[in-house]
């Protein structure tokens, strides 16, 4: 499986080459574009990596599936999809037009304005303790206690992310978002998680065994597993969602570092990195990888 998962990342690592850094967030230009690799972590306790995986990259949009386990245990799902759909969008990752349509409720919780109405539901009293209890969970899901925020990646997001302030105020008006510049600063912490690619094979591996960690406890529900991964795979990879679920068939989530979180129920957990992204925000040679080895290893849900 090593020797099979290297050959994968160095048959893809030419295509690295077609993608861009994200820059409009500063710091994430300053990542390695050449970079590649992948972790995977099974039912059967194997782990396997393959490639160059940094100490830390950050969760961008991969920490939405968090935030949402988080606000529906808090508010349960009545609460939450008052506020938020559950139908894919077609639009970019960022868009801000269908807002307008749909009178202030976002499409669903992966999009930026989703995700912005979810971060507004997790309940505490000041940000601090909001973003503690985000990152607990990731810890948990992770097995990892030593996460931690890269406070540059938070601070360079929080300096330049005018169309996320625009999205939220926007909510604001339409009553999907009360306190704005909590849920902003809130959604600019979750964001900068630094985690690697370890950390996110074991977090697919928590969904892939419906909730449980290592020790067979139950770190989120199980409903709540199984309703995250259907998430993934209609909205995980923005409009490139139905592609990747047609080429690759796994539950998976993408963040704009050039990560990837992926989960095969009751197979394994994924964790792919490479900074450089295709123009719907996705790592060019990440994706490339998820639909190789699911293509070798039979890894389609469907
Ligand atoms: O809100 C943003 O724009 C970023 N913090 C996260 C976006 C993201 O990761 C989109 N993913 N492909």
């Amino acid at each position: 499986m090593k020797a099979f998962l290297e050959e994968l990342v160095n048959q893809h690592r030419p295509s690295v080459g077609e993608g861009k850094l994200a820059d409009y967030i500063p710091q994430l230009s300053e990542q390695d574009p050449t970079a590649l690799g992948i972790s995977v972590r099974t039912c059967d306790g194997e782990v396997y990596s393959a490639g160059d995986c940094p100490e830390r990259f950050t969760m961008q949009s991969i920490s939405k599936v968090i935030t949402l386990i988080l606000a529906l245990m808090d508010r349960g799902g009545e609460a939450v999809f008052e506020r938020v759909g559950m139908e894919p969008t077609g639009d970019p990752f960022n868009s801000i037009y269908k807002l307008e349509q749909a009178p202030g409720k976002p499409l669903n919780p992966m999009i930026n304005a989703g995700a912005l109405v979810v971060s507004s539901l997790i309940k505490g009293s000041t940000v601090e303790e909001r973003v503690g209890r985000v990152l607990s969970l990731v810890r948990r899901m992770a097995e990892n206690p030593k996460i931690e925020l890269d406070h540059a990646v938070y601070y360079s997001e929080r300096a330049t992310g005018f169309r996320n302030r625009s999205m939220a105020y926007f909510l604001k008006e339409f009553g999907m978002i009360e306190d704005v510049e909590a849920t902003l600063e809130l959604y600019f912490q979750q964001c900068s998680i630094a985690i690697n690619c370890d950390d996110l094979a074991q977090m697919g591996l928590c969904l892939a065994r419906l909730g449980q960690n290592d020790a067979g406890e139950q770190v989120i529900p199980r409903e709540l597993a199984r309703l995250v991964k259907t998430f993934m795979v209609t909205c995980g990879m923005y409009n490139a969602s139905g592609e990747f679920a047609i080429l690759a068939g796994i539950p998976a989530k993408s963040g704009v570092s050039g990560g990837i979180l992926a989960s095969v129920p009751e197979r394994m957990g994924i964790g792919v990195f490479g900074p450089a992204l295709d123009e719907k925000g996705n790592s060019v040679g990440g994706v490339r990888l998820l639909k190789g080895l699911s293509r070798e290893l039979n890894l389609s849900i469907f």
